[in-house]
This record gives structure tokens, C-alpha cells and sequence, in this order.
């Protein structure tokens, strides 16, 4: 299969579709994807950024870090280029030196295929050894989580049944180390309408900011409807110290899109 270019603009749903099917992450999103999510995510970039941020504080040396839904592997290489540990006689380690591994986990073989290619390219990039990267695809639902100092569920929860998540995030407090931190990113929805229908035009204003005619915002939102199913914060918060996380709470938000940090 070729490699689809790198930034390709996002043009899914700009022409008329007389029937939308379910949003998937095949190919044609593939091609698209870095540009699709900067586009519709209000607060993306930051996130990502901050994600390497919290790396440098809560990934411990000789442990392993999840990405579960890593798509094209932002979180990824965000947390691998911040690793770091400082040892007693204040020497820095950084990347493989750490003895620190990071497992990727995405359920579309076409997505895993290129974040491959690009995991590629950040190793040619780097001047140093970077943590290793093990790519697997299957549904998050189904790994072991073992020996983890920081997991990433960066805009993944949000496609897992409602009825699978409490198990999902039980099984990521109990593979969390103390002192471990999960990164929960949503798009959230809110029990005041008023409010839930503001968040919504705001988060629709970005879009068409950004480019996106009415159109395509209208056919996106078909397609993501029964497939993409946000809950309020509150039901996350609740969920998060149900399962055993001790601390948790919003770091970031911008509209109805948010990221929780929950510390085991
Ligand atoms: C919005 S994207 C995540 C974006 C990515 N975390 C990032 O920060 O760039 C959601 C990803 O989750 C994957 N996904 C959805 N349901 C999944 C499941 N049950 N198991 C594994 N991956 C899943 C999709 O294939 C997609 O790549």
C-alpha cells in the first residue's frame, strides 16, 4: 500500500452525500487525520504538548507508558522525546537510557501502518536514542496493562462502548504503578441545555474558522452520531475515583472538548 501524503487538507464530507455511513479510521481518514483533528479539536496542539509535559513529571524510570488509541502517535512521540530521569548523582538520563518503553495500542490497521512510518521518521529526526515504541494493533479493551507510570487516553474513550468503560479505566488504575498518572482527553457534554447548545455553536464556529463549510460540519456530525458518544464531566470524575484513582480533575478545557489528569 503507498504512503498517503503527510498533510493532506481534510475534504471527507465536502461534497453532498445522499447516505453518510458511521464514522470510521480507515484510509481516507488516515491521509487526512493530522489535518482533521487540528481542525475540529479546539485546544489539540496544546494538548499534545502538555502531554510531553507530564511525562517529564510522572513517567518513572524502568516502566512502561501506554498511547491507547494512538492513531498517527502524537501522544507517542510527545511523551518519548520527554522522558527523562535524574539520577542521585544528578546525571540526566533521557529516551532508551530510562529503560522506559512505550506501547502504542490503535484498532485500525491503517492507521498503526502509517504512525509506523512516522515513528520511523522521529528515530531519523532524533539525535539521540529515543524510549522504544511497541505498536499493537487491537482493541484497547483487550491488553494487559502491567507496570505503567503513565497511560494516555488521548480522544479514544469516547469511542468505547458506554458499557465497557468503567472495566477499561478499572484495568488502567490497576496496571498504574503509584504515583502513576492517567491522561483522559474528551469531547464532553454538558446536563444544562443552554449551555450544551452554546458549547456546541462555539465548537461549530471553530470548525468553520478553521475552513470547514456548513456542509461539512453538518455530514461529520451525521457520521459521528451513535459512534462518538461524550458524557458530562462529572460522570468521567466519578467513573475515574470509582475505579481507584485518587486525585483527579480538568487541566484543560476549550468549549466541550477536555482532558482530566486522575493520579493512582
Ligand atoms: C480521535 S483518535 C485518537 C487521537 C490520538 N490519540 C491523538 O492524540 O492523536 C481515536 C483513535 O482511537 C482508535 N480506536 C477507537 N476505538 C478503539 C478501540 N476500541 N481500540 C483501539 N483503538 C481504538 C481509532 O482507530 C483512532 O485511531
Amino acid at each position: 500500500m503507498p504512503t498517503p501524503p503527510k498533510h493532506s487538507r481534510d475534504n471527507i464530507y465536502a461534497s453532498q452525500q445522499l447516505d453518510i455511513a458511521g464514522f470510521r479510521f480507515d484510509q481516507t481518514v488516515v491521509s487526512v487525520f493530522p489535518d482533521m483533528i487540528k481542525r475540529s479539536v479546539p485546544g489539540y496542539e496544546t494538548i499534545i504538548a502538555m502531554t510531553g509535559t507530564l511525562a517529564e513529571r510522572y513517567v518513572q524510570p524502568n516502566t512502561r507508558c501506554y498511547d491507547l488509541g494512538c492513531s498517527l502517535g502524537a501522544s507517542t512521540i510527545a511523551m518519548r522525546h520527554h522522558i527523562q530521569h535524574t539520577g542521585d548523582d544528578n546525571s540526566c538520563e533521557t529516551g532508551s537510557e530510562t529503560g522506559c518503553e512505550i506501547i502504542a495500542v490503535d484498532n485500525s490497521e491503517a492507521m498503526l501502518q502509517q504512525c509506523q512510518t512516522v515513528l520511523q521518521q522521529d528515530d531519523l529526526n532524533s539525535p539521540e536514542k529515543l524510549a522504544p515504541v511497541t505498536l499493537v494493533c487491537s482493541n484497547v479493551e483487550d491488553i494487559p496493562i502491567v507496570n505503567a507510570s503513565m497511560v494516555v487516553l488521548n480522544f479514544t474513550l469516547q469511542f468505547i462502548p458506554l458499557e465497557q468503560r468503567t472495566q477499561l479505566l478499572q484495568k488502567i488504575a490497576d496496571g498504574l504503578l503509584p504515583g502513576g498518572v492517567l491522561v483522559l482527553s474528551e469531547k464532553v457534554a454538558f446536563n444544562d441545555p443552554q449551555h450544551q447548545a452554546l458549547m456546541i455553536e462555539l465548537h461549530h464556529n471553530f470548525k468553520r474558522a478553521n475552513g470547514y463549510s456548513d456542509l461539512e460540519i453538518s455530514q461529520k456530525r451525521t457520521a459521528l452520531e451513535d459512534v462518538l458518544i461524550p458524557e458530562t464531566l462529572e460522570t468521567h470524575r466519578q467513573r475515574l475515583r470509582q475505579s481507584g484513582f485518587s486525585s483527579v480533575d480538568v487541566w484543560f478545557q476549550c468549549f466541550n472538548f477536555a482532558s482530566l489528569i486522575a493520579l493512582k
